[in-house]
């Protein structure tokens, strides 16, 4: 048997989604037949020490305390970008300009203007890209895209999206660089940006839209414990009506204050012939109703997750045991991997992550102005 040819990964930040992308990596390489061997070559964070222990911990061969360090660096081939947001923009084109392949987490960029710019310039480079909309790689998201596109459901009328969490929902929940403008908003840009991507992925275009948003919590402390307060201009809470392209229409909600909620990625899509029900919470279930099933036998039944639904079969071999968060992960990274080998390119891409911005930054705008807007 030829042997694979070799791929090296360098990741920059090793935070919550720094060790996502290395768990979904190292998983995806023994779950999945891959394209090519992964070399974890580099890891670079903000200093030296900090990178050497994470490199340690995730595996990686070597550490850096700049970036900048990966892009001369022959052995890497996939730039994966896990750092805050105002970071995306300057390292992904760094790394698009050396040729290399670039991973990078939602939103894409602060602004749609800088998504694309981004965008632009990996298409025009011929690179590939991923964009970390992970619950999209769901195998019971993929069914109700299946179920949708069989017509199961009928002609889709009505869309209800939420995201919402409670990780700043203490007043005195310290200062973070979600909060600071220039990571490009609040709740609606970190968690907003994740249910309009899946309002997108299963409903389609979105032609028009209105938004309401609020900063509930209006000052917080600097640090925490500490008495110095900082005011915050970001939105802890939106909310959108939208107007589809295929007529259909929905309302969602994006909130980092909702108290008791730790990952309401939930949504309903209503058709003529039926409805889905899903939630985050219990992301190995899908609830499907038919108006096929005779009168006195309708109701919502729960479909488990099971080998049926590729690829849950390659994590388990037995129905309803379950996978996990970091398991998106995992094929998400087997997704992109498939398409720097050139097969199918299932996405989300940077294009997506563009697309998905121009409706943050609309609806921000609806919300300033009192008013729909056309996409
Ligand atoms: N897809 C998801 O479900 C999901 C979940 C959480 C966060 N995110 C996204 O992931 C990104 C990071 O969020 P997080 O929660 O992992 O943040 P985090 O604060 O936990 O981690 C950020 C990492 O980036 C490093 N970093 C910061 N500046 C750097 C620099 N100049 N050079 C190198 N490293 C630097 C930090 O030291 C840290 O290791 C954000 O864009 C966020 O929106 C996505």
């Amino acid at each position: 048997m030829a042997a694979k040819p070799t791929l090296g990964i360098g990741l920059i930040g090793s935070g919550f989604m720094g060790k996502a992308h290395a768990l979904g990596f190292a998983t995806a390489r023994r779950v999945f037949d891959l394209p090519f061997a992964l070399d974890f070559a580099v890891l670079a964070d903000v200093d030296a020490a900090l990178a050497e222990r994470a490199a340690q911990a995730l595996g990686f061969r070597r550490a850096t305390g700049n970036w900048r360090d990966l892009l001369d660096d022959p052995e890497v081939g996939v730039v994966d970008i896990t750092t805050p947001n105002m970071l995306h923009r300057e390292m992904a084109l760094a790394a698009i300009a050396t040729g290399k392949h670039v991973y990078c987490e939602k939103p894409l960029a602060p602004t749609a203007a800088a998504a694309r710019e981004m965008t632009e310039a990996a298409e025009a480079a011929g690179v590939q890209t991923q964009i970390g909309f992970n619950y999209l790689k769901n195998p019971m998201v993929t069914l109700a895209r299946d179920l949708i596109a069989g017509g199961e459901i009928g002609t889709i009328r009505s869309f209800r999206g939420v995201h919402a969490e409670d990780y700043m929902a203490d007043a005195e929940a310290p200062w973070t660089w979600r909060l600071d403008p220039a990571d490009g908003g609040g709740a609606l840009a970190d968690l907003g940006s994740h249910i309009l991507a899946t309002a997108r992925h299963l409903a389609g275009p979105i032609a028009s839209l209105t938004a309401d948003v609020a900063t509930a919590i209006g000052e917080r402390p600097v640090a925490a414990g500490g008495v110095e307060r900082r005011a915050v201009a970001v939105d802890d809470v939106a909310r959108l009506f939208l107007r589809f392209a295929n007529g259909a229409t929905g309302s969602l909600e994006a909130s980092w204050i909702a108290t008791g909620r730790k990952m309401q990625h939930e949504w309903e899509i209503y058709g003529s012939e039926g409805a889905i029900l899903f939630t985050q919470e219990r992301f190995n279930e899908l609830r499907l109703y038919s108006t096929r099933d005779r009168p006195g036998r309708r109701g919502f039944r729960t479909i488990f997750a099971g080998p049926e639904h590729e690829p849950y079969g390659a994590f388990c071999v037995a129905p309803g045991h379950q996978i996990g968060f970091n398991d998106l992960k995992a094929i998400e990274a087997r997704d992109f991997l498939e398409a720097i080998a050139g097969g199918p390119a299932k996405g989300p891409d940077f294009r997506e992550g563009y697309e998905v911005q121009k409706l943050v930054d609309l609806a921000y705008r609806s919300a300033h102005e009192g008013r729909w807007l056309e996409v």
